[in-house]
C-alpha cells in the first residue's frame, strides 16, 4: 500500500464522532455510511489547523478562489475548462441539486431518476416540489446502462428532468461518452434538464477515463448542470462545499438567485478546505485511487474464494463495492442478517430501488485488512 494514504487503528477509528463511527454499537464494523477511513491529505490537514489557530470561523470566502480551484482541476484532470464563475460554491451536492430543479424545470414537472441508485435521489424531486418517475438502469446482465430507450418514452410522456448518478453509486459505472451523447440528445430534443451528479469523478479508477456530461456535446452544455465537490474525494462530507456547474449563458438569469444564496450556505471550511484538496492533494489522491483499486481486487478475491455465491461488478470508480448476495442464503434482508448475526453493517440493498432487494453495499474506503474482516462476518452470517 502506498503510505502517502494512512490511516488510523480500528480502537482510534472508533474514538471519531461522524456518522459512520457513532451509528452501531463498538462490536460491529461499520462499513455502509460512504465517508472514508483515511486521514486528511496533508495539505488540507494543515489549512484547517491554521484556520482554527486563527479562529477564522466566520462565513465562507466570496471571493470565488474555491470555485477556481475546482475549474483548475476539471482542466488538468478532464481537459474541461468550466468558466469558474459558472462553478457556483454551495453547501453540498443535494443542495446544488434540488436548487437546479427548482429553479431550471418547471413546477411541478416530473423528474426521472434510474435505480438502483443513491437513495436520496428518490427524495430530490419531492424536495423540489415534483414528482418522481423511476426509469431503472439496465440489469447487471446488460453492465447497469442507461436505458435510453425507456428515458425516451418518460421524456416523451412528459418527464422535464433528470438526474444522473455518475461515476454511480452504487454500482461504480462509468457511463461511455456515446451513451452521454445520446442522453444530451433526447434531453434537448424532449426539453429536459439534466442534473449530472459527478461527486465520484475525482475517484475514477486508474486505468479508466471518466467524460464530464458537460464536455460531450452543444446538446449536453444546452441541456445540463453538474454536481461536484471534494467531498468525496478527500472525505470532506461534514465540512459542506461542493459546486453547482453549468456552461449555458441562458442558465445565468434563471439561476441569478441562487448564485447569491448558495455560497453563504457553504461550510468555511469546506470552501477552505476545496483549495488544498484541487491544487496540492493531486499526489495523494493518485495514491488514494491506486489504493481503492486494490481493495475492490481484493474485495472480488475474498468473495470469490470464501463467499462464492457473492457477485459484484468490476467498479470503474469510486469505494463502493455493490454486492449481490441473493445465493447466500441470507434471506429476505441480508444487510439485516449480516448485521445481526455478522455484526457487520452494510447498505441494505433495497434502499436503492426495487432492483436492490438481496443487494448490499460495501465502503471499502478503508485499510485493506478490514476487507477480509468483513467478508469473515459476511460469511459467519451466512452459514
Ligand atoms: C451520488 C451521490 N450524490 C451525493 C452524495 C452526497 O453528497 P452531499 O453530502 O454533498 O450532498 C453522495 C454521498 O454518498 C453520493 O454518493
Amino acid at each position: 500500500m502506498n503510505d502517502a494514504v494512512r490511516f488510523p487503528s480500528l480502537s482510534e477509528l472508533r474514538e471519531r464522532r461522524s456518522a459512520k463511527w457513532t451509528q452501531y454499537d463498538a462490536g460491529v464494523l461499520p462499513m455502509p455510511v460512504a465517508e472514508m477511513d483515511c486521514l486528511l491529505a496533508e495539505p488540507i490537514a494543515q489549512t484547517l489547523i491554521d484556520a482554527v489557530r486563527r479562529g477564522d470561523t466566520g462565513y465562507p470566502p466570496m471571493d470565488g478562489v474555491p470555485s477556481h480551484a475546482f475549474a483548475e482541476f476539471a482542466a488538468d484532470t478532464w481537459g474541461w475548462a468550466p468558466d469558474s464563475r459558472r462553478c457556483v460554491l454551495s453547501s453540498d451536492v443535494s443542495v446544488a441539486g434540488i436548487a437546479a430543479l427548482r429553479t431550471l424545470v418547471p413546477d411541478g414537472s416530473a423528474v426521472a431518476i434510474s435505480s438502483p441508485v443513491y437513495p436520496p435521489f428518490f427524495a430530490w424531486p419531492g424536495r423540489a416540489g415534483m414528482t418522481l418517475v423511476d426509469v431503472p438502469l439496465l440489469g447487471a446482465d446488460r453492465g447497469y446502462a442507461l436505458d435510453l430507450a425507456g428515458l425516451e418514452r418518460a421524456f416523451a410522456d412528459g418527464v422535464r428532468g433528470y438526474v444522473l448518478c455518475h461515476p454511480h453509486n452504487p454500482v461504480g459505472r462509468l457511463v461511455p461518452e456515446d451513451e452521454l451523447a445520446a442522453l444530451a440528445d433526447l434531453a434537448q430534443r424532449y426539453d429536459v434538464l439534466v442534473v449530472a451528479d459527478e461527486i465520484h469523478a475525482p475517484l475514477t479508477l486508474p486505468g479508466q477515463e471518466f467524460t464530464p456530461y458537460l464536455t460531450v456535446s452543444e446538446a449536453a452544455r444546452a441541456t445540463g448542470v453538474a454536481l461536484h465537490s471534494p467531498s468525496k474525494a478527500w472525505n470532506l462530507a461534514g465540512l459542506k462545499a461542493a459546486f453547482l456547474v453549468y456552461e449555458d449563458p441562458r442558465f445565468d438569469e434563471p439561476l441569478a438567485g441562487q448564485r447569491h444564496t448558495l455560497p453563504w450556505n457553504a461550510g468555511h471550511f469546506g470552501a477552505l478546505a476545496a483549495v488544498p484538496a484541487y491544487r496540492e492533494s493531486r499526489e495523494w489522491l493518485a495514491a488514494l485511487r491506486g489504493h481503492l483499486a486494490d481493495n475492490h481486487a481484493l474485495l472480488r478475491r475474498e468473495l470469490a474464494h470464501r463467499l462464492p455465491g457473492a457477485s459484484c461488478p468490476v467498479a470503474q470508480a469510486g469505494y463502493l463495492a455493490w454486492i449481490d448476495v441473493q445465493a447466500c442464503g441470507y434471506g429476505p434482508d441480508p444487510a439485516g442478517r449480516i448485521l445481526e448475526v455478522g455484526r457487520l453493517a452494510l447498505g441494505i440493498g433495497s434502499t436503492f430501488g426495487p432492483s436492490g432487494a438481496g443487494h448490499v453495499r460495501m465502503n471499502i474506503g478503508c485499510h485493506p485488512d478490514l476487507i477480509p474482516e468483513a467478508v469473515d462476518r459476511m460469511v459467519a452470517a451466512s452459514a
